[in-house]
């Protein structure tokens, strides 16, 4: 550990601004961090949820050891039927005899396998101790849900959708039916279910974990439509300058009072008795009680000001929302092309950042314009991404550089592609303009206009 005080002091000259390692390290410690905030909300797997994984497994052991002695003796009697057949007719002897040297050097060879699998097989074995499967009915999707995490909890950090509203037992909409396995209730909630709900399988996702792999009927979000407009209220857990005009705002909900939304939407965001503004929400949905937005000092209002002369941690601001159709089309896994022009990146770091988490797509591209290479404000998060990921790529665009002509020479078959692209509007009319003489399908062609300081 070192103090970047006192290395500044030993070297004046060093620039800590531009160190992408740093910025990686700072990410490193955020993930950390909100693995951390998340644990302590969390259970650890119990006694009872273990050993019925445990008893899961022991029962699959005593399957496969009945199945391979029951093979071994197919076996035996396979040698000594082809033995006998050999004698009896002579003249298929020898291809006998070398059915037999195979049939031995296959099993000779079950060792090297047994080492090469058991790596696996092992890691497979404990994922399985420490957590559930969850299968979801009727999209499909899946996602395990870790030691006693709520199945509710586990479905939003994979990205997924899931209905909710409470998170904390009151509501009854996160209700969905169980079709296989075993589910533990994690805490007491309000919620009464009836007799009949409860004998047809439904429950609460938010008050239970799962003991086994299980099959679920829950309801998702098809789309934008089906999220309500909330109003919440949420604490200022961070206020930093990214540079002299961007400062990253991030707000934390309370546990039972998230915001649910779809990545690429904004909401209304007021402080009391100060001033209130429209912004895109930066973080991916996955993580619902940690809001980030970027403010950008252009925007010359009253909101702006506030933010970037009088903010305070733990300072209280009114949230209404979401709003907004820019979201991720999910049903067709084509490659994704972002195009950010400017401030634009806001809503397309948390559309590519639900992306990553839900896995969509083959690959992903980022074009990120603008006029000078100040305005690239993330740039290192951009290029740790290209680091981290392999199915993920980063243009940066600066000045008069076309972002068309770029992705023109990119991507040779451009009607495979979807594309994302949000910006000032007449520069996305540009972009749109010119993919479509490059052959791009006008409905794979999803915009949504930021300007300057909005
Ligand atoms: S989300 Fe309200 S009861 Fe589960």
């Amino acid at each position: 550990m070192v103090d970047l005080g006192e290395v500044s002091q030993i070297y004046p000259a060093a620039s800590f601004e531009d160190n992408s390692l740093l910025e990686r390290l700072d990410r490193i410690i955020e993930n950390a961090s909100l693995r951390a905030r998340n644990r302590t909300t969390t259970i650890p797997p119990d006694m009872e949820t273990l050993a019925a994984r445990v008893n899961i497994l022991s029962d699959e052991l005593v399957e496969a050891k009945l199945e391979i002695s029951i093979f071994h003796n197919i076996f035996d009697k396979l040698k000594s039927r082809l033995n006998k057949l050999a004698s009896e007719i002579p003249q298929t002897s020898k291809t006998i005899h070398e059915l037999q040297a195979w049939l031995l050097e296959e099993i000779d060879s079950i060792a090297d396998k047994k080492f090469v699998q058991y790596p696996l097989v092992a890691a497979d074995t404990i994922l399985r101790i420490v957590a559930a499967q969850v299968h979801l009915v009727p999209s499909g999707h899946e996602f395990f849900v870790e030691g006693s995490d709520s199945i509710l909890e586990s479905g939003l950090s994979a990205g997924l959708a899931l209905n909710y509203g409470c998170s904390n037992g009151n509501c009854g909409k996160c209700k969905a039916k169980l079709i296989s396995g075993e589910i533990k209730k994690i805490r007491s909630h309000d919620y009464v279910l009836s007799e009949k709900e409860k004998l047809q399988g439904y429950f609460l996702t938010c008050s239970n974990t799962a003991v086994t792999d299980i099959a679920i009927e829950a309801e998702e979000a098809g789309n934008e439509n089906e999220i309500p407009v909330q109003q919440l209220s949420a604490w200022v857990r961070k206020a930093s300058d990214v540079n002299e005009n961007v400062r990253i705002l991030n707000l934390k909900t309370p546990r039972t009072q998230r915001l649910r939304f779809l990545a690429g939407q904004a909401v209304k965001l007021e402080i009391p008795d100060v001033a209130s503004t429209t912004l895109h929400i930066a973080s991916c949905p996955c993580d619902d009680m940690n809001l980030q937005f970027h403010i950008d000092r252009s925007a010359a209002n009253d909101f702006t000001d506030y933010i970037f002369s009088e903010i305070k941690t733990n300072e209280l601001i009114n949230i209404e929302g979401p709003r907004g159709h820019f979201v991720l089309h999910e049903d067709e896994p084509n490659p994704i092309i972002f195009i950010a022009f400017g401030g634009g990146f806001t809503p397309i770091k948390s559309l590519l950042e639900h992306a990553m988490t839900l896995d969509v797509t083959e690959h992903i591209h980022l074009y990120w314009s603008v006029a000078g290479e100040n305005g690239l404000y993330m740039h290192n998060q951009c290029r740790s991404w290209h680091d981290a990921f392999d199915r993920f790529d980063y243009t940066p665009v600066i000045g008069d550089k076309n972002v068309i002509s770029a992705v023109n020479s990119n991507h040779k078959n451009l009607p495979d592609y979807h594309f994302y692209i949000a910006g000032p509007e007449q520069q996305i009319n540009a972009a749109k303009s010119a993919l479509l003489e490059h052959g791009a399908i006008p409905d794979t062609i999803f915009t949504e206009i930021v300007e300057p300081g909005n």
